[in-house]
């Protein structure tokens, strides 16, 4: 790869060395953008590494721009980040120790490229290219990062258990790059990762859920998911997720491992969205089946209620894990409470109302929860497959006429509390939810149409049944006859 004509695409680097000259200081492009310039991957993050202040030649390169851009100095870790456009430009000075941006450790000590590189995490991590004179665009690989492209592997600079006791989250990192990329872990890492897994535990929940979620977001998670699996990462901080790996019989009964059926159907799920939330919805669909597994001599393995205990287990995983307790978390929630209900609308002799009720419980979210239940089927036998997945064909389009018909899945009462109030002369009391719910209930099976006139009609007679006479018989009159 000609690096020079690609230093030549982006005026940055002809003015970061530029500034280096000016300041008689050598500098270089490091880190992952050297890397993702090899690969060929889009980057729009670069970092650059000087032998001297990071700062300095950060002032130095903003003065070249004709325009103002925005600069950013943190003084206490020695960097500078300049903004430009979409690009994050960062500059910092050789470090001996880790390299840690994130460290909330104040900066370490100075140091050589050749310090700087080793205390990297990767060898595909520890390349740079020269800025300078006399060897502008050069390659600088001391680790053989570019042979660990071609060899697909993930591998740390020094020996694995220095580089992960100078940042455990490392560990996670490799998993992740792996993922990412389709690499290998090199055996020496991946063993070190194994016997150091438990270091995780003084990493902050925020920093591993950003590589989870990079893993989760890879077009083949299960990958990911069985690296972490077999290196024990996931059990310090995924213990219900483990959980569901084994296989138990009696009598020669046996149910299927559901961690990799759940990896399945995450695999599933990827080739048909890249919803990051309805990927979390598969993790989550089968999470209570061990607390939930009962053997029947007359039926076999159960897991009854997995669908309601997992929904309820969903806000305590996303607290601990640091995902987002907002609607987010709600919609996995709702998915995983509603993933079987679908399969129960299968049968020929279904009722209008079951599907009433499921587009009332689902409302705009019905499409995800049909994409989660038709990636939930992983038997090996395609003819069941294609069997089961013409079974949902069917139940779409039966939910669609229903849908059409009836109007249920963004429900809206078709009478207000505030018009039972104003009917009967009532102050905000239960009375007034237990009506509303009546109508509901009534819309949704089938006995009355959605629409005001129908539920204003029934709204009189529940009225009635309970002894509550409206206020004024002419406005009633006057208004269902509207
Ligand atoms: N780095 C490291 N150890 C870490 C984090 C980062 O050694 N725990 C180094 C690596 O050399 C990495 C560089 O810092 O390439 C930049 O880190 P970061 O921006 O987090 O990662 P990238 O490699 O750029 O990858 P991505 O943008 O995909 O996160």
């Amino acid at each position: 790869m000609n690096l020079k004509a690609k230093l030549d695409e982006l005026e940055i680097f002809g003015k970061v060395a530029k500034a280096s000259a000016t300041l008689g200081i050598k500098s270089y492009v490091v880190g992952g953008y050297v890397r993702d310039l090899v690969l060929g991957r889009p980057s729009k993050d670069i970092d650059f590494t000087c032998v001297g202040s990071g700062i300095k030649l950060a002032q130095e390169v903003a003065k070249s721009f004709d325009q103002h851009v925005p600069l950013s100095v943190f003084k206490n870790f020695g960097t500078a980040m300049l903004k430009l456009d979409d690009w994050e430009i960062e500059f910092v000075g050789a470090r001996k120790e880790s390299y840690r941006l994130e460290s909330r450790k104040p900066i370490v000590e100075d140091g050589t490229l050749q310090e700087d590189l080793e205390r990297r995490d990767f060898t595909i991590n520890a390349l740079a290219i020269s800025l300078n004179r006399e060897d502008y665009g050069d390659l600088i690989d001391p680790f053989d990062g570019l042979g660990d492209m071609k060899r697909k592997i993930i591998k740390t600079p020094l020996e694995p258990g220095i580089t992960f006791s100078d940042d455990p989250l490392r560990m996670m990192r490799a998993v992740r790059f792996a993922a990412q990329l389709n690499f290998d872990i090199d055996a020496d890492t991946f063993f070190a990762i194994s016997e150091n897994a438990a270091r995780l535990q003084i990493i902050s929940a925020e920093r591993i859920i950003d590589e989870l979620n990079k893993i989760v977001a890879t077009p083949k998670p299960s990958y990911g998911f069985k690296l972490l699996f077999a290196s024990k990462l996931l059990h310090e901080f995924f213990p219900e997720m483990v959980e569901l790996q084994g296989v138990d019989s009696v009598d020669d009964k046996s149910h299927k491992d559901n961690f990799y059926h759940t990896l399945q159907v995450l695999d599933n799920v990827c080739l048909m969205t890249d919803n990051l939330w309805l990927r979390w919805a598969a993790i989550m669909h089968d999470i209570a089946k061990p607390a939930t597994k009962r053997f029947n001599p007359k039926v076999g393995w159960t897991f009854h209620g997995h669908e309601d205990r997992g929904a309820r287990m969903t806000p305590n995983i996303f607290r601990r894990l640091k995902l987002p307790m907002d609607d987010r978390m709600k919609y996995v929630q709702k998915l995983v409470r509603l993933h079987l209900r679908p399969i129960a609308l299968v049968k020929d002799e279904v009722t209008d109302s079951a599907m009433r009720r499921l587009l009332f419980d689902a409302g705009d979210d019905i499409e995800d929860l049909m994409t989660l239940c038709r990636a939930d089927i992983t038997s090996k036998n395609n003819k069941k497959v294609k069997r089961y997945l013409e079974n949902f064909d069917k139940v779409e389009e039966k939910m669609k006429e229903v849908e059409e018909k009836d109007q249920v899945r963004n429900f809206q009462p078709p009478v207000s509390g505030e018009e039972i109030m104003e009917t009967f002369g009532l102050s905000p009391s239960k009375i007034i939810g237990e009506i509303k719910e009546e109508i509901k209930e009534a819309i949704l099976e089938g006995k009355i149409q959605n629409n005001p006139e129908s539920a204003r009609k029934l709204m009189l007679d529940i009225a009635r049944s309970k002894g509550i006479a409206p206020k004024d018989t002419h406005h009633i009159t006057k208004k269902t006859t509207d």
